[in-house]
């Protein structure tokens, strides 16, 4: 059996995280239209029936302080005065989906993630929720989340936001050595963790999830069993396990003020996710798709057992809406059939909401191919598993492609039947590449992704 260390070797190269088929590099923004984007959530809409309800996902960009590993779209201000208009902004993009549609949608779901949305008053956020609930239904069973950031997630926010039916709050932790806080300018204390996860409780929040990271700067193995020592502690009900996604081309992100030097080694990096990893099983957690944990008692558990679990840009969801209407800059909204952004700028977001314009900015509308090769992607990054059937394109290429994977143990085959093996989990990403034709049609010319392990 090949070593770990051989295969790291081989495959930690650059590949897409795959929150979407095609990946936004490969959308063909040139020949998308607004007017073809309007049609395509108008299709999705009219095959949604009540039941099955919409998603809506609101990003919130600012935050008040810079954590310098970040690669998350965030602007950074200690001025509150933006939230009026910020807000009034996202209100006014609502209207012109609403405007679009034949009748008031049910909402089945509503994420709101950042940048900080907690960097907002209490007050805010309860324009905003009440201000997109005014124009739509709530569905019956409707599971409403946001992103806290420990640090300025008040007791009132909680409060209002659970008043307003919200459920479920993830929080970003990342690591609790004060070496490595100090190394990417994110400072929390263990104490204003413990408070958040308690107040969640009492209020009645039925899923905390953790976003944690491996691979950040400093990082050693005595910080991972410290971190998850106190995670233990805490006992939340998800965690994300992340890896470090470096990406200092990213404009703005300010990652650059640690060296590569002070990352751990690809190996180094493996062995702080399995050490965290069993560490996280040990304590019950159940490994759930990619980086992904929850406890048995949590609804992604549940979902991945049932064969509910899907993936988006938010990650891992419990259920799925076929229409995904993302309000805010930034956002990406998603109708099966096609994929919308809009503007990466808060200022030319705002301007182009407040001339009565989606502001979208590009696109991508999928072919019969993307769909087929878009669904093997979601089973395997979901079930660990797809079915290849030999009618379909490209049946032959991803055969070939797959051929050193089934060499190097990474999967197994069955039939038709493609099944990803306990040892190729880390290789999850690299398998995908295999199914991605849009990648092998064109590499990047520069660097676009961050390294799959
Ligand atoms: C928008 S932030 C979470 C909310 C809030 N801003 C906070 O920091 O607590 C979402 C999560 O993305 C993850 N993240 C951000 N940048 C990352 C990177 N470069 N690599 C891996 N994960 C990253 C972090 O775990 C972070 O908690
Ligand atoms: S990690 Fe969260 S708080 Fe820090 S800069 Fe990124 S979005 Fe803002």
């Amino acid at each position: 059996m090949q070593q770990q260390s051989s295969l790291l070797s081989k495959y930690n190269i650059p590949g897409p995280r795959y929150t979407s088929y095609p990946t936004v590099p490969y959308w063909e923004s040139d020949d998308f239209t607004c007017k073809q984007w309007t049609r395509s959530f108008q299709q999705a809409f009219a095959e949604t029936t009540d039941e099955e309800g919409i998603s809506l996902y609101v990003h919130l960009p600012y935050c008040e302080s810079l954590c310098t590993f970040c690669g998350c779209n965030k602007r950074i201000t200690k001025n509150h005065g933006v939230e009026t208009p910020y807000i009034s902004t996202v209100l006014k993009e609502w209207d012109l989906y609403v405007a679009r549609l034949p009748k008031k949608p049910v909402i089945k779901e509503i994420h709101l993630g950042g940048g900080t949305p907690t960097f907002f008053s209490p007050v805010s956020l309860q324009w905003l929720i009440i201000g997109i609930l005014s124009k739509a239904h709530k569905h019956p069973k409707a599971s409403f989340s946001f992103e806290g950031h420990p640090n300025n997630t008040s007791y009132e926010h909680l409060k209002t936001l659970r008043e307003l039916g919200f459920n479920r709050v993830s929080y970003g932790i990342q690591d609790f050595d004060p070496i490595v806080q100090e190394a990417i300018h994110r400072h929390q204390t263990f104490d204003k963790v413990k408070q958040v996860t308690e107040w969640s409780g009492q209020l009645g929040y039925t899923s905390i999830n953790y976003d944690l990271v491996y691979g950040l700067p400093f990082q050693t193995s005595n910080s991972i069993i410290d971190t998850i020592e106190k995670v233990k502690e805490l006992k939340p009900d998800r965690i994300a396990f992340y890896s470090y996604a470096h990406v200092p081309w990213i404009k703005g992100n300010g990652q650059r003020k640690f060296s590569e030097a002070d990352l751990p080694k690809d190996d180094e990096k493996r062995a702080l996710y399995e050490l965290g990893r069993d560490m996280l099983l040990d304590i019950g957690l159940v490994e759930i798709g990619m980086d992904h944990f929850a406890t048995k008692q949590d609804e992604l558990y549940e979902s991945s057992i049932n064969g509910q679990l899907h993936r988006n840009f938010m990650g891992y969801t419990a259920s799925s809406t076929k229409l995904l209407i993302g309000l805010g800059v930034s956002s990406i909204s998603d109708s099966w059939y096609g994929f919308a952004q809009n503007h990466k700028d808060i200022e030319t977001y705002q301007e182009s909401v407040e001339s009565g314009f989606l502001p979208v900015f590009r696109g991508h509308m999928l072919n019969q191919e993307d769909l087929i090769i878009r669904q093997h992607i979601l089973d395997l990054m979901c079930r660990f598993s797809t079915t290849l059937l030999e009618a379909q394109m490209p049946y032959r290429s991803i055969l070939e492609r797959l051929a050193e994977p089934l060499q190097d143990e990474l999967i197994e085959l069955s039939g038709d039947n493609v099944h990803i093996t306990e040892k190729g989990r880390a290789f999850i990403r690299n398998i995908c590449m295999a199914f991605d034709k849009r990648l092998w049609r064109k590499q990047p010319e520069t660097q676009l992704f961050s390294s799959t392990i």
